[in-house]
């Protein structure tokens, strides 16, 4: 397993839509592997393939507070959402920016596990936040186009100013 770099916003690879995936091959497994490590290590609650530059619809989360419930989802999809709530998101590629988003209070998505069979969750709270969060960065989307346009200036300023300090 290894560790996988998270691209940052605004990186316009961060803007590419993702592939389904046909085969669930070891090259699928293994990146669903490092994900999953990157994720923990971060740490996070979720990750997109395509923070970590591979244009394909996997999905990693894990959002129980004892970070032993590993969720790989395959090709997901919302099949239904209702309701509404509003909560503070931040995000492994927006680091250090939090802020409150409007999502679904309740989604029901499809996917494939690894083994390639057909499965749904039913989520509510920070599970079905966090399901609309990294299904959106599987259509090129990140949380901060919720906000304003000004906020989104200020917010690539502040990164633009923290990866001159990193680098
Ligand atoms: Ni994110």
């Amino acid at each position: 397993m290894s560790l996988l770099p998270i691209l940052r916003f605004p990186d316009p690879r961060l803007k590419k839509p993702s592939a389904p995936v046909r085969d669930i091959d070891e090259n699928i497994i293994r990146l669903t592997r490092d994900m999953a490590e990157t994720m923990y290590e971060a740490p996070g609650i979720g990750l997109a393939a395509n923070q970590v530059d591979v244009q394909k619809q996997v999905i990693v989360m894990d959002t129980s507070e004892t970070r032993d419930r590993l969720l790989v989802l395959i090709n997901p999809v919302i099949v239904e959402s209702d309701g509404t709530q509003v909560g503070e998101e931040g995000c492994l590629s927006v680091p250090g920016i939090y802020d409150k988003i409007e999502r679904a209070e309740r989604v029901v998505v499809r996917h494939l596990d690894l083994q390639g069979q057909e499965k749904t969750i039913a989520a509510d709270g920070l599970l079905a936040v966090c399901l609309q969060h990294e299904i959106e960065h599987l259509h090129g989307k990140i949380f901060v186009e919720h906000l304003s346009r000004l906020k989104q200036i200020r917010i690539k300023a502040k990164l633009a100013k923290q990866a001159k300090i990193t680098a």
